[in-house]
């Protein structure tokens, strides 16, 4: 079975969140179930630089307006199909938006255009090249489906995975006519949503499936408190919404083999963690003492619940806990964690920007992971927090809530707790639970149990990317 993937991001090519690490991974863990996949992403200047070697397998003389070539490539493992259209792919700045962080204002042409490429190649633009499935992620990615439903041709099956239901391409009704699709397609079976344009609507309308990253949100975003507007579309489509766990790439997340670590730790190593502690004050210049510390690796944003963080920061390190912050994201917050950093400057390591080996250094050498998000599809990182035993305490909201086992008095009595989950994402909320984790913490046996079941949980694809496979299959059968 050969399935084609369509993603705006894929790591290690190019990344600004979760949707890389999962378009990254999921091919490789497909491949354990007989599914070959190749995935179109677009030709920014990061992904052509490290291309390599690659051939032009189709040429457009007009995608949407601009000339452009499918390049057909290998890197990392990954099989790719690179849309290298140089008019909207070839920019300073991220995947979204210029140096400065505003998206572009033609970011519609950008991804309908990956869309339509994704349709026409799925159809058989690339020659001896037809994929079974097309598995389309995101908004940017969304309107492959809507392509392939509008086109009267035979077609593959379409699944659209929801990675995060509060980007929804959403454009002013004066693109359409330049989105190259029939007429009809302006309604509420097609992209028309609320008299614009939906890119997300569109293509839950069009999909044969829609899943999203954890069961608990794909039964948060049915409801009205959850569902951003789209609750009533995602109802609708019933048992054709499913929601899969993401996993991680257990190999690149790795505590025994990290080579972005001061030292290589397991679970019968446990003691060696305590290097990579060290290296973590020195790095972010902390005070050396006996108590935990506690960490934050994130965008810094609403969705995420980080503003709750920066607001009990004086508290928490009131309580003997040091701090360290990675991320940025929106000024307000980054501005409060540059405040805090600033009143407690050996106490609160703040580190504005992104960086990815530091990542693996944080979940290697803090003891907890805050994760207050107030709601999450998936997350990672507390995924990439149980690996690497940085225990994480996390807000109960979507896949937070069904990957990490609080630890109340059953779990823990029965050693199975993993972290901790409070409720609701507020401040009081989560210095409540930031004092249980210190508890926790300071009951030396309890702790390492629960690191050794955090380390021991499989947060591999291994399961869930057993349920893409049979999710394939059943689609395939009709
Ligand atoms: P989201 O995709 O909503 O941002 P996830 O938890 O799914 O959330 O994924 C976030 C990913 O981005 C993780 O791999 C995390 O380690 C990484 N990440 C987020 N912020 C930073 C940062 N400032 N530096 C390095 N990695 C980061
Ligand atoms: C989105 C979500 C995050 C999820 C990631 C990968 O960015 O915000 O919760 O883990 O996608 O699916």
């Amino acid at each position: 079975m050969h399935a084609l993937g369509v993603a705006s991001e894929i790591f290690p090519l190019i990344k600004t969140g979760g949707l890389a690490d999962v378009a990254g991974a999921l091919p490789g863990a497909l491949a354990e179930h007989g599914i070959a996949s190749t995935t179109l992403v677009p030709g920014y200047p990061a992904v052509m630089q490290q291309l390599g070697e690659a051939a032009i397998v189709h040429r457009f003389k007009d995608l949407l307006g601009v000339e452009a070539d499918i390049l057909s490539a290998r890197v990392g493992g990954l099989d790719l199909f690179v849309l290298d259209a140089p008019t909207l792919y070839d920019r300073l700045g991220g995947p979204y938006g210029d140096a400065g962080g505003q998206d572009h204002p033609d970011n519609w042409r950008r991804f309908a255009a990956l869309a339509k490429a994704g349709a026409l190649i799925a159809q058989g633009a690339v020659a001896d090249y037809r994929p079974d499935i097309v598995h389309a992620h995101d908004w940017q990615a969304a309107m492959t489906p809507v392509y392939l439903a509008a086109s009267n041709r035979p077609r593959p099956k379409t699944i659209l995975t929801i990675h995060n239901l509060a980007f929804q391409g959403n454009y002013p009704s004066t693109i359409f006519p330049m989105l190259d699709l029939p007429p009809t397609n302006w309604s509420i079976e097609g992209v028309e949503y609320y008299g614009n344009v939906g890119f997300l609507k569109g293509g839950l309308h069009a999909c044969d499936v829609v899943t999203t990253v954890s069961p608990t949100y794909a039964d948060e975003i049915v409801t009205p408190g959850g569902g951003m507007g789209l609750d009533g579309l995602l109802s609708g489509r019933g048992e054709r919404l499913v929601g899969i766990v993401n996993g991680i790439d257990t190999s690149v997340w790795n505590p025994e083999t990290d080579p972005a670590i001061a030292s290589p730790y397991s679970l019968h190593a446990l003691k060696n963690r305590a290097h990579n502690k060290r290296a973590l004050e020195g790095e972010f210049g902390l005070r050396r003492e006996d108590g935990p510390i506690f960490a934050v690796v994130s965008r810094l944003t609403w969705q995420k619940g980080l503003d709750l963080v920066a607001e009990i920061c004086d508290a928490v390190v009131e309580r003997g806990i040091r701090m360290v912050v990675v991320g940025s994201g929106e000024a307000m917050i980054e501005g409060a964690f540059l405040a805090a950093h600033a009143r407690h400057p050996d106490l609160i390591g703040v580190r504005i920007g992104y960086d990815e080996t530091l990542a693996h250094r944080v979940q290697a050498g803090a003891d907890a992971i805050l994760i207050p998000s107030r709601f999450e599809p998936c997350g990672l990182t507390q995924l990439y927090g149980l690996r690497y035993g940085c225990i994480p305490v996390v807000a109960k909201v979507g896949g937070l809530a069904d990957t990490v086992i609080d630890a109340n008095y059953a779990a823990t009595t029965a050693e199975a707790a993993t972290g901790v989950i409070f409720s609701p994402p507020a401040a009081d909320a989560l210095l409540k639970a930031v004092d249980r984790t210190l508890r926790l913490y300071e009951d030396a046996r309890t702790w390492k149990k629960m690191q050794a079941s955090a380390m021991k949980a499989d947060v591999s694809w291994r399961t869930s990317a057993k349920l893409y496979a049979d999710l394939y299959r059943d689609l395939l059968r009709g």
